[in-house]
C-alpha cells in the first residue's frame, strides 16, 4: 500500500467521462478546452490531451505543462486578469490559439509585444454578462462587482482606438460566470444574455469567429456515486438550444466536471481522541492537501476504506487534519464505522481543485515530489 496521504486517480472513470463529453458534443460546432487549473497532474493532462481536447490555461507554467503533455498549441486558450509580460511572451512564442483579454491596458501591451515579436495573435474580449451563478460567493465571477472582464467603459474606449491595434485580431468574446453551478437555468440565462450582447459587439468588432462560454458545470459532492459523470447532456443541450441560430464555433472551458469525481484523497487516521462531547479523528491529510473545506466550507464525502474489525459500530467524528489552524477540518459530526489508529479513509471528489491547490504550509511535502509520485492508476478497488 502507498504511504498516505496520496491522491488516487481512477483513469478509467476519467476516460468514461471524456467519452461522455465527446458523445454530447459530436456533430455540433462545440470545442472543449480542459481547464488545467482544476488539476495539472501530468498523467491526467496526457490522458485528456490524447483524446483530442484543447486546454484552458491561466499561467505561462500551465501553457508549458499543456504543451509538454501533448495539447496542440493551436488548441490552447489563455485567460487571466493579470497576465505578466513574461507569460504573454510565452503565449506568443508558442503561437497558442486564443488569448482572452480582460483590460484595455492588457490589449495594448499585447499589441506592442506582438509587434516586436513580429506576430499577430487572435484575441477574444472577456465580458462580464452580469449573471448570478447561484453558487458560492467566492467562486462566482460573472457579476458586475467581480474583477473579471473588460468593463463597459473600457470597451467604449477600445472602440475609439481600434485603428491603433495593428498587431492583434479581435475575433471573439469570452464569458465565464462561476464554478460549481448546478442549476441549468443559470446557463440558460447566460445564453439569453449572450444572445443580447453579441449583436451589439458585432456592430463594432465585426462578425465573431469565436465564442467561449467558459466552464462552471457542477458535480455531486454529497453523493458522488449517484453522479460519477456530470450531466453533460443537460449542459451541452442547454447551450445548443440557447445559442441556436448563432453561426459561430462555441468553445467551453470545463475543469471540475471533467476530473472531480475521478480523484480521491487517501489518508490515514493518525489518532482518535475522545472528549465528553466529541470524538476527533486526526488524519495525516489536512487543508494542505485539500483546501476546499477550509476556504469555502465545502463538504466532501468521507468513507472508511479499511475493513471494520469486530462489531460494526457507528460513531460521530469531527474529522480534522494535522495543520495548526482550527479551519483545518473536513467536517463535524460525520457518522462513520468506528475508527482506529491506522484506518484508511477516502475523501471523495478530490480530482478537481485539490492537488492543484495544495500548499506547503507547516512544512508539508511539496506536491511534485512525494505526493505526485503516488498517483495510482487502475486501483479502484485495491485498498477496499
Ligand atoms: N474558465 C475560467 C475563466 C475560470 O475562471 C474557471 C474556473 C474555469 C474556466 C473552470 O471552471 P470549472 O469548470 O472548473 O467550474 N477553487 C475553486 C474553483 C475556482 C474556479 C476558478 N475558475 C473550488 O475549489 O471550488
Amino acid at each position: 500500500m502507498e504511504t498516505t496521504p496520496y491522491y488516487f486517480y481512477d483513469l478509467d472513470l476519467l476516460q468514461e467521462t471524456l467519452e461522455d463529453i465527446q458523445l454530447n458534443t459530436n456533430g455540433r460546432n462545440f470545442h472543449v478546452h480542459y481547464a488545467i487549473k482544476a488539476n495539472n497532474n501530468h498523467k491526467i493532462l496526457e490522458t485528456i490531451a490524447k483524446r483530442g481536447f484543447g486546454a484552458d490555461c491561466v499561467s505561462g507554467w500551465e501553457i508549458e505543462s499543456a504543451i509538454d503533455a501533448g495539447f496542440a498549441p493551436s488548441s490552447i486558450v489563455f485567460a487571466g486578469v493579470g497576465k505578466t509580460d513574461a507569460e504573454l511572451e510565452i503565449a506568443l512564442s508558442y503561437g497558442i490559439g486564443m488569448i482572452h483579454c480582460e483590460s484595455l491596458e492588457e490589449i495594448f501591451v499585447l499589441n506592442e509585444m506582438a509587434e516586436s515579436m513580429n506576430c499577430r495573435p487572435k484575441i477574444a474580449l472577456r465580458l462580464n454578462p452580469d449573471v448570478n451563478a447561484l453558487t458560492h460567493q467566492k467562486i462566482s465571477t460573472g457579476l458586475s462587482e467581480n474583477k473579471f472582464g473588460l468593463t463597459v467603459e473600457e470597451f467604449g474606449e477600445l472602440v475609439t482606438r481600434l485603428d491603433e491595434l495593428n498587431h492583434v485580431d479581435i475575433v471573439g468574446l469570452h464569458f465565464h460566470i462561476g464554478s460549481q453551478i448546478t442549476q441549468m437555468s443559470v446557463f440558460e440565462e447566460l445564453c439569453v444574455r449572450i444572445q443580447e450582447i453579441v449583436p451589439q459587439y458585432e456592430k463594432t468588432i465585426g462578425q465573431l469567429e469565436y465564442l467561449n462560454v467558459g466552464g462552471g458545470l457542477g458535480v455531486n459532492y454529497d453523493q458522488p456515486d449517484e453522479d460519477l459523470i456530470a450531466d453533460f447532456k443537460g449542459y451541452f443541450d442547454t447551450f445548443y438550444n440557447g445559442l441556436n441560430g448563432m453561426n459561430v464555433p462555441i468553445h467551453f472551458e470545463l475543469g471540475r466536471s471533467v476530473v472531480a469525481q475521478c480523484g480521491s484523497l487517501h489518508t490515514k487516521v493518525l489518532y482518535v481522541k475522545r472528549s465528553a462531547q466529541k470524538n476527533f479523528a486526526i488524519l495525516d491529510a489536512g487543508m494542505t492537501e485539500l483546501m476546499r473545506p477550509a476556504l469555502y466550507a465545502a463538504i466532501h464525502k468521507i468513507e472508511k476504506l479499511t475493513a471494520t474489525a469486530g462489531p460494526h459500530l457507528e460513531k460521530d467524528y469531527d474529522i480534522v487534519g494535522p495543520i495548526c489552524e482550527s479551519s483545518d477540518s473536513f467536517g463535524e459530526n460525520i457518522t462513520l464505522p468506528e475508527l482506529m489508529r491506522g484506518d484508511i479513509l477516502t475523501i471523495r471528489s478530490c480530482g478537481a481543485y485539490a492537488e492543484s491547490m495544495s500548499l506547503r504550509y507547516n512544512g508539508r511535502e511539496a506536491v511534485g515530489s512525494n505526493l505526485r509520485k503516488k498517483v495510482a492508476t487502475q486501483l479502484r478497488t485495491a485498498i477496499a
